[in-house]
């Protein structure tokens, strides 16, 4: 990412951190690739939850059974979008997000987000924008966002 914009929120439930990724989403553009990251239970699905919110998924997003890989389907000024929401804290080797063809998924929907994506990374070039979330606390997060200015 060459000159990143960097913004940081500060959320005490939930519900704000998902307004956090609903705002995100709206400043979205197409070919966006978002790394999230954070420690177990800091809220990245929360985030995405937002993000999810924002293009109207009908889907419901889940985290304690989450596959790999999830691919939604949203909405964006009347067209339709496609989101690709993966999850690689079960993937063990680089190797296996290979033979998944992780690199072709990330680039091929309109919106691509990656929790757990520090652990992999030779993919690191491929991302456009950085949301990682801290605990503060019991139900405090701070939120900072890098992205492509
Ligand atoms: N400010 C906050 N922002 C986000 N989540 C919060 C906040 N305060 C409390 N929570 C709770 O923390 C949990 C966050 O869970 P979530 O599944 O989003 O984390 P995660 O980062 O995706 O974890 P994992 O690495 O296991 O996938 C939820 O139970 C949520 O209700
Ligand atoms: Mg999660």
């Amino acid at each position: 990412m060459n000159s990143a914009v960097k913004e940081v929120f500060h959320t005490g439930s939930a519900l704000e951190t998902r307004a956090v990724g609903r705002k995100f989403a709206a400043e979205l553009s197409c070919g966006a690739v978002v790394a999230l990251s954070g420690e177990l239970g800091a809220g990245k699905t929360e985030f995405m939850r937002g993000v999810a919110e924002f293009f109207g998924c009908a889907e419901q997003l889940s985290s304690p059974t989450f596959p790999i890989m999830n691919i939604y389907s949203g909405e964006l000024l009347g067209e339709e979008v496609s989101i690709h929401h993966f999850d690689l804290y079960r993937i063990e080797r680089g190797s296996e997000l290979e033979a998944l063809g992780f690199g072709e998924y990330l680039s091929n929907a309109w919106c691509s987000f990656v929790e757990w994506a520090e652990r992999f990374v030779e993919y690191d070039g491929s991302y456009t924008a950085r949301v990682q979330i801290a605990y503060e606390g019991e139900e405090g997060r701070t939120i900072t966002i890098e992205r492509e200015g």
